[in-house]
């Protein structure tokens, strides 16, 4: 296995092949987020397995935001994605510990925030994600015109991820 670590326009293309996989335009028609206008992944971390292939990918936007009425660096988390047919064999989770650990290199973000479908829970859980109890809003938003499901947080520092309340 070989975890890269891109920038995140550069290496916009060589996702797209793993894109199509994840979210075929049958997906892609009815899924939650289908109207959501996202921002682009600043860096972009790429997993490949043994032979080389592109299983997994998760793409790190920073951004400034307020927490609680208050000016505040956020690193976003977007495109979380594995091929559908190696699933469930850690490729996902590798990603995401790379784009953790980018975030604690790269940023002062107080904390990290993704949106998620209700599947999703126990990815992140597993991975000391939470439901935010915050008030947040990027500074230069999305323009959705369908409301995420949830929103998952953590707070970002060079401690073990602690895990929070349970998802409500
Ligand atoms: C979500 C996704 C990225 C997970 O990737 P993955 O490579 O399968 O994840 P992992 O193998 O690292 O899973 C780690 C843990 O997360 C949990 N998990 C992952 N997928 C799960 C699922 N479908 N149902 C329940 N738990 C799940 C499990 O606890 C799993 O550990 P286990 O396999 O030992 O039980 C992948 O399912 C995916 O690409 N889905 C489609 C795109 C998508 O929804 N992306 C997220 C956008 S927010």
């Amino acid at each position: 296995m070989r975890v890269e670590i891109r920038d995140g326009l550069e290496s916009r293309p060589d996702v797209g092949p793993l894109a199509a996989a994840v979210y075929p335009p049958e997906v892609l028609a009815n899924i939650v987020w289908r109207s959501v206008v996202s921002a682009r992944a600043t860096r972009r971390v790429l997993v490949y397995d043994d032979d080389g292939s592109l299983v997994a990918a998760a793409g790190v936007l920073f951004r400034t935001g307020t927490l609680n009425s208050s000016k505040s660096n956020i690193a976003g988390i977007g495109g979380v994605m594995t091929l559908p047919t190696r699933q469930r064999e850690g490729f996902g989770s590798v990603a995401m510990n790379a784009a953790h650990q980018l975030v604690a290199r790269e940023s002062t973000s107080a904390f990290g925030l993704l949106f998620c479908e209700p599947k999703n829970f126990s990815f992140y859980h597993s991975l000391g994600w939470s439901s935010s109890p915050a008030q947040s809003s990027p500074s230069s938003p999305p323009r959705p015109r369908h409301t995420p499901s949830c929103r998952h947080w953590f707070t970002l520092s060079s401690r073990p991820l602690q895990r929070k309340a349970p998802l409500s």
